[in-house]
């Protein structure tokens, strides 16, 4: 036993790591590597003591003993990574306005994040939107989702610390967001109008089923299928495909590839691949 391990506020042995971590696999689809161990032990601490309870054997044993219970909200919103950014990888916002460029006119665009966390993407994609359309009223729909209810309560709100867009250009900065006087010095918000264009849904995509339809022109599902393993990630490309028109993109993180599954999708540049038409007959599951 390290000097670490002895000397924490709650005991936490090897046999629990290794019930967190299947546990939430089984919940969410996230593997937690052998490396997390103290990762898993600082952020679950904070339940055991909200909870008042005295080890992490009596939490999981109270989680697995009530599958319904709400506890299970707070240990996948505790052991999800929110890590995201402002046009983070900034050359698909590019790659979303050609292809709006190219689609027919008259007809609303559907846009879809799939792991939206704290709402910098979404808002992005919107302002992407904005931007191509010369209008804060563009023709679009952008539903936004993740399976961590805290981060969406977040998105929704569209607050940030001001350093969070500060590296946005100016013209950026004014044109999409407000900045806070008084009290809320030092934080912006989204401007309104931003906003409307975007529905923000809990989903879980590890789920057999999703509350959503076809229809959907491009998808951003970027880097949440780092956390998955292969079998877990073609069942969601699997369900991913029926959902996209013919021509749909789906958008991935820069260190995913899913050139496993051509029958599915074809690499259409970095990081970016088109549904393959047909590709619902080699057994998608809608
Ligand atoms: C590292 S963030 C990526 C955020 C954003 N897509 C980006 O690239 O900046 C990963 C997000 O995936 C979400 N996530 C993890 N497992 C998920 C699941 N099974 N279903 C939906 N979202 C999930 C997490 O809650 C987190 O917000």
């Amino acid at each position: 036993m390290t000097r670490a391990t002895r000397d924490r506020e709650f005991s936490f042995e090897t046999r629990d790591f290794a019930r967190v971590r299947r546990l939430i696999h089984e919940r969410v689809g996230i593997s937690l590597s052998e490396a997390k161990q103290d990762m898993v032990y600082g952020r679950l601490s904070r339940r055991l003591r909200a909870l008042h309870t005295d080890s992490f054997r009596c939490y999981l044993d109270s989680l697995e003993a009530a599958p319904d219970s709400p506890e299970w909200q707070n240990f996948v919103n505790a052991l999800t990574t929110n890590l995201t950014a402002f046009f983070r990888e900034p050359h698909h916002f590019d790659t979303l306005k050609s292809h709006l460029a190219g689609l027919p006119r008259g007809r609303p665009v559907t846009l879809w994040c799939a792991a939206a966390s704290t709402g910098e993407e979404p808002y992005s994609i919107a302002m992407a939107c904005a931007e191509h359309y010369g209008s804060m009223r563009p023709p679009v729909r952008i539903l936004a989702t993740d399976v961590d209810t805290e981060a969406l309560q977040k998105a929704a709100r569209g607050v940030y610390a001001a350093d969070r867009i500060g590296d946005l250009d100016a013209t950026r900065r004014k044109a999409f967001f407000l900045r806070g006087t008084g009290p809320n010095t030092g934080q912006v918000r989204v401007r309104p109008a931003l906003s409307k264009l975007i529905t923000y849904r809990q989903l879980n995509l590890v789920d057999r089923a999703w509350p959503v339809r076809g229809g959907v022109d491009v998808i951003f599902c970027r880097n949440v299928m780092i956390y998955f393993d292969k079998p877990t990630q073609a069942a969601i490309l699997r369900q991913f495909h029926p959902r996209l028109v013919s021509g749909g993109l789906l958008i991935a993180g820069h260190s995913e590839s899913y050139l496993n599954l051509p029958e599915l999708f074809t690499p259409r540049g970095q990081t970016v691949y088109a549904r393959v038409d047909g590709g619902a007959a080699a057994g998608v599951a809608a």
